[in-house]
């Protein structure tokens, strides 16, 4: 074998060991979790948003261009929210800032995460997959502002 091959092959394997050992890490020290999909029998075509119980809520997002519906999302500092996410036409992003949550919506799908926010504050929502001439604009906010009982 040639020595470049061997040298690029070795370089190949070196990448390959550093990716794997990062998702690893990843997912076990720092507890990072992947988005879950639901199946398209449960598809809904409004959006909403459902308080289970004092801490516990969902959301029913649906991206479009160019906004997200629900536009504003006011929920209880400690609440434990579960996002659904889809989408009526093109493939948009779903990225709130400071929780980790970086969810595709796509047409005919269902990703779903879970975020707890202990914080009060506002928690935008931003598109981060360009879709269209109007992606700019495509944003939402998560309201944290009292605390349960
Ligand atoms: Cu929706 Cu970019």
């Amino acid at each position: 074998m040639d020595k470049h091959e061997v040298r690029t092959l070795f370089y190949t394997g070196l990448v390959l060991v550093t990716f794997l050992t990062a998702l690893l890490f990843s997912l076990r020290v720092k507890n990072i979790d992947l988005p879950d999909c639901v199946p398209y029998s449960e598809i809904y075509t409004q959006p909403k948003v459902v308080q289970l119980d004092d801490s516990t809520y969902q959301v029913f997002a649906i991206a479009q261009m160019w906004n997200f519906e629900p536009s504003e999302i006011f929920i209880p500092v400690g609440a434990e929210v579960d996002f659904y996410l889809t989408t009526k036409d093109v493939v948009h992003g779903f990225h709130i800032s400071e929780k980790n949550v970086n969810m595709m919506a796509v047409y005919g799908g269902i990703n779903k995460k879970t975020v707890k926010f202990d914080r009060p504050g506002i928690y935008p929502i931003i598109c981060h997959e360009y879709c269209g001439s109007g992606h700019q604009h495509m944003r939402a906010e998560v309201i944290v502002n009292y605390p349960t009982n």
